[in-house]
């Protein structure tokens, strides 16, 4: 069997960073599925910045769009068998709700199930400055085993589009989640 991801796009700007994750894992041969959710604020900051609805992402190849209100999606459960979940862009409020274990919606349900049952969540956060809050918040679902990766790509290999950095960036989230991927953009001494 191939590997199974969570992928959940929240409010915050840079949802193209996620589609540029999705797109990687729809294109992995390593891959079998994918489980999509976005939440509310997530749909509408990802039509402002891409001009894509959710449609159009579950229209890629192994993708499943689940409802964000279904809290009993199969994601929802501990007894669903999958790889890791990667929210991009993470907002400060999911941050927040998964710091404290509130898990009212299913992108923070599924967090809360991948990290009661040890499997990989990555949380790329995208807020600027940061408060102690957020701080705090980092450092609590660091603690309870998440992967804190703020969206910050590296710019030392020469990129010459947004592309190029959104694609740089998915490379090193999907490593996280044990898809290593040959990518030219990675540093060479
Ligand atoms: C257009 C827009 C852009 C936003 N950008 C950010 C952002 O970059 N980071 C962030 O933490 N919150 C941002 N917010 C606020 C969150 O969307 C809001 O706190 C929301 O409740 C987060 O909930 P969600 O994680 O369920 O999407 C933005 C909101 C809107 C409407």
């Amino acid at each position: 069997m191939g590997l199974r991801f969570t992928l959940a796009i929240t409010g915050a700007s840079g949802s193209a960073f996620g589609v540029a994750v999705l797109r990687r894992m729809s294109a992995s041969p390593a891959v079998d599925s994918v489980a999509l959710l976005l939440s509310p604020t997530g749909k509408r900051c990802l039509l402002d910045e891409t001009g894509l609805t959710p449609k159009d992402l579950a229209a890629l190849p192994k993708v499943g769009l689940r409802d964000e209100r279904d809290l009993g999606a199969d994601i929802s459960s501990g007894s669903y068998r999958h790889d890791g979940m990667v929210i991009l862009p993470c907002s400060a409020g999911a941050l927040g709700r998964i710091a404290a274990g509130v898990s009212e919606s299913l992108v923070s349900r599924a967090a809360d199930v991948c990290l009661k049952e040890r499997r990989p969540l990555v949380l790329c956060l995208r807020e600027t400055p940061l408060n102690r809050i957020h701080l705090e918040n980092m450092l609590r679902v660091h603690d309870a085993g998440a992967v804190v990766m703020p969206i910050m790509p590296g710019y030392y290999s020469g990129q010459k589009e947004l592309a190029d950095l959104f694609d740089t960036f998915a490379t090193r989230v999907l490593d996280q989640l044990g898809l290593r991927e040959d990518d030219p953009r990675r540093w060479k001494a």
